[in-house]
């Protein structure tokens, strides 16, 4: 086939011919100008059109196969390769966006969420329609139905130790739009840049970036955020995740606790507590509680169904001091009319019944058992490499080696079939830590997770 392709070459340039055509085809695949599946010119006419040597364009293609790029079939030519999107050159591969299919996708969040307790909720839906009556199906509250904040006032209580009242709890549209309360709310109260975990949720920086709130990086190390830098930040609030880390995993130290109501004391300042898989612990020994018990004055602390049942159903909780709740109160009523009813009294049914705490049981018994068989994995195919944090949430943070190159890591895994992403998408600024993966592991079997790790480990140079 007579194919084209263009393709920029510089004679009297300091690099090589080969080593220019080879940067230029990887670009363009990169920036999805040369898209999947893309049949290429034969090395041949490519050398022809080009008026270069064959050895050349051979080499280039060569280079390009061995790193995964391009995919060479006998009788069928040179093709990028079918299941390397634009995105997954790169290791800062977010969420959105085409994904390539794959056997093992270990993306945390999203649909790589556990099973949904189908009966459990279909029993409780079923109640409350059963049962609802006309006031139910007017506007709900806009803080939330009664019921369910009644409910999860006293689950909050008893499974994170977190002070509050129902007068002092919002039911909201996930923590996602807790944080779209915040934005417009921090600034009037005089704060102008947020504090945020470095590394933290690529897409929740990209959120407050597009919502116009400025940041600032503060680095997190074994013991969680490091509050001396978020004094000489000089930022009046932060967002943290002390319970679990994301996607460190690790939980913040007793000492730094404290630091931080220090911290929050002397600047007059805010904590935001992301509890976001605070129910999902399965660690042998005592679970953290809430960072909002310690000085409910100065926390708004949020929770979300996003990993205990599912993102979809956009569900989430916070509760905060009654000036706070009202500035939010106040910027919601701008934005919608509340939270759809039955969805919340399903919920407050599947808290009052006790199935909630059930499903939890389950889900952390499996934790238990994929984190096991992830650690048996690591220390079988990935030597060297260390699970951290403890055992809690959905994914798990894999350092590995310094001499461990991980975007090559992620890359090789990939053309196995496995999606998993590097430690380098979820920072903000140049790194200073370890090379280190992050997997979720919740859709996964025990043998899934043992399988997955193996296929990384098979692409490993260290
Ligand atoms: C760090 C973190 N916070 C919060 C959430 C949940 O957000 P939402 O409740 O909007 O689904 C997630 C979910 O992936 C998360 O990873």
């Amino acid at each position: 086939m007579a194919l084209h392709m263009a393709v920029e070459v510089v004679r009297d340039s300091a690099d090589s011919l080969t080593s220019q055509i080879q940067e230029f085809i990887k670009k363009e695949i990169s920036e999805g100008i040369l898209r999947p599946g893309t049949r290429l010119p034969s090395s041949r006419r490519l050398a022809g059109d080009l008026d270069v040597s064959r050895s050349v364009v051979v080499e280039a293609y060569g280079q390009l196969v061995a790193e995964g790029y391009l995919e060479a079939a006998q009788g069928a030519g040179t093709r990028v390769v079918g299941h390397l999107d634009s995105a997954s050159v790169v290791p800062a591969l977010l969420d959105e966006g085409q994904v390539p299919q794959v056997r093992w996708d270990l993306r945390p969040g999203g649909s790589n969420t556990p099973a949904f307790p189908r009966r459990e909720w279909l029993r409780c839906y079923q109640q409350v329609l059963q049962t609802a009556d006309l006031s139910h199906h007017n506007y709900p509250p806009l803080a939330g139905e009664p019921t369910l904040r009644r409910e999860l006032t006293s689950y909050l209580g008893r499974l994170r130790g977190v002070r509050t009242s129902p007068e002092r709890i919002m039911v909201v549209g996930g923590f996602a739009q807790a944080l779209g309360l915040l934005c417009p709310v921090l600034p009037r109260l005089g704060i102008d840049t947020l504090a945020i975990e470095d590394p933290g949720h690529p897409g929740q920086r990209q959120f407050l970036r597009e919502s116009g709130l400025p940041t600032v990086p503060i680095p997190v190390d074994d013991e969680g955020l490091d509050v001396a830098a978020l004094t000489a930040s000089g930022a009046r609030a932060v967002l943290v995740t002390p319970a679990h880390q994301f996607p460190t995993g690790v939980t913040l130290s007793a000492e730094r606790r404290e630091a931080l109501a220090r911290w929050a004391r002397d600047v007059d300042g805010w904590v935001i507590e992301d509890d976001y898989d605070g129910g999902l612990w399965y660690e042998r020994g005592a679970r953290p509680l809430a960072l909002q018990r310690t000085m409910p004055d100065r926390v708004i602390y949020a929770g979300t169904a996003s990993k205990s049942l599912s993102p979809g159903l956009r569900l989430g909780w916070l509760t905060a001091p009654e000036p706070m709740l009202e500035q939010l109160l106040r910027t919601r009523a701008r934005h919608d009319l509340g939270t759809e009813t039955l969805t919340q009294l399903a919920f407050a049914e599947l808290l009052r019944t006790g199935l909630f705490d059930r499903h939890l049981r389950r889900l952390n018994s499996l934790g238990r058992s994929r984190r096991d068989a992830l650690d048996e994995a690591v220390r079988k195919h990935l030597p060297g490499a260390e699970v951290l944090g403890p055992g809690a949430g959905l994914h798990a943070y894999i350092q590995l080696p310094p001499r461990a190159d991980e975007g090559a890591l992620v890359a090789g895994a990939l053309r196995h079939s496995v999606l998993v992403r590097g430690a380098a998408a979820f920072h903000a600024r140049p790194r200073r830590d370890a090379p280190a993966l992050v997997v979720g592991h919740a859709h996964l079997p025990r043998s899934g997770v043992a399988e997955a790790i193996r296929a990384v480990g098979a692409v490993r140079r260290w």
